[in-house]
């Protein structure tokens, strides 16, 4: 662990995010600039273990500041955890003299690394990539602020129509775990609910309100659920919303995969440039097996072992914000 890092391998993995382009741009400079050798690693940790890993250039990096998904593509890797798998990985970049990672993902992603660096001498920085938001140890995630400005602008333009209609709309945006892009993109879309895994949902009351929001002839009405709320997506609210208020015109959209496209907001491109700038020097500095993030406006550097084991918590500040503003 103590040799001088002199060759990089830069990896993206897991779900893709608006902004990784930038990152690996970041990374693949900053390091050459440091007299370093940069590889990319197709694939994220499939690419290591079938050893498709090409040599990068400042040219190579060209031109991708402003694209979204990530010109090193990305997977999601079952063989990695495995020691087998690893053992295959750590063998090819051996091959190549790589003596240094980073790993641009979520906390899947990091999990993997940080067995991958327990086990073998070389080190791995993290990136914290994903939209859903959902790592401790920053206030931000390369991704979650193109995917949550998506999902607004989809938003109010169901709005539109929901308002030319007087409809029930039940918006379903992503979130697996966390409920960052529905809070978010509710709170700023004047959304009359919000549903997110983080809280359990009760039905019974979100009923009670649209019913009550019908009484006093509130007819448009928005509901954004997280894809992973506890009741269920929008298709299952939907049914019990139907079923309970059938004179309420209700209708289910599901945003889907556009959250995750798309150009990077002018936020993730500087976030994803800053982490990635600071993710070679942490190497060149001997700052090992660490979680690159932003707090308070300041680089933070949080051991990828509590990266993947801590959450971002909601407060219940954002549930009364909600209550109260969308009354
Ligand atoms: O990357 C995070 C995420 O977009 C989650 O919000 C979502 O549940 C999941 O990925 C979908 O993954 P996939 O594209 O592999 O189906």
């Amino acid at each position: 662990m103590e040799n001088k890092v002199t060759k990089i391998g830069v990896l993206t993995s897991g779900g893709d995010a608006p902004g990784m382009n930038a990152a690996v741009r970041a990374i693949v400079r900053t390091g050459i600039y440091n007299g370093m050798e940069v590889f990319g690693i197709m694939r994220g940790y499939a690419g290591m273990i079938d050893n498709d890993i090409v040599p990068m250039h400042s040219r190579s990096v060209a031109n991708i500041i402003q694209r979204g998904g990530t010109i090193l593509k990305t997977a999601r890797c079952k063989e990695f955890f495995e020691y087998e798998g690893r053992k295959k990985a750590y063998a090819n970049l051996k091959k190549l003299g790589i003596n240094g990672l980073v790993i641009v993902g979520g906390d899947g992603s990091f999990r993997g690394a940080h067995k991958f660096s327990n086990e073998f001498d070389i080190p791995c920085i993290g990136i914290p990539g994903t939209i859903d938001k959902d790592i401790a140890g920053t206030d931000f995630t390369i991704g979650f602020d193109t995917a949550v400005n998506t999902a607004v602008e989809a938003i109010d333009k169901i709005r539109d129509t929901a308002d030319a209609h007087d409809r029930l709309f039940i918006i379903e945006v992503m979130g697996r775990d966390a409920g960052y892009i529905a809070l978010h993109s509710g709170i700023a879309t004047g959304a009359e609910h919000i549903l997110i895994p983080e809280r359990k949902t009760d039905i019974e009351e979100l009923i009670d309100s649209l019913m009550e929001k019908e009484r006093r002839k509130k007819l448009v009405n928005m509901v954004v659920v997280a894809e992973g709320d506890n009741f269920g997506g929008a298709d299952e609210v939907a049914k019990v919303v139907k079923e309970r208020i059938p004179s309420a015109d209700t209708r289910v959209c599901v945003l889907g995969h556009i959250q995750r496209g798309g150009s990077p907001t002018c936020m993730d491109r500087l976030i994803a440039s800053r982490m990635g700038y600071a993710s070679v020097e942490c190497l060149m500095e001997g700052r090992h097996n660490v979680m690159v993030g932003i707090l308070n406006n300041k680089m933070h550097y949080t051991p990828l072992e509590r990266a993947v084991k801590a959450k971002q918590k909601i407060s219940d500040e954002w549930i009364k914000i909600v209550r109260i503003l969308a009354s």
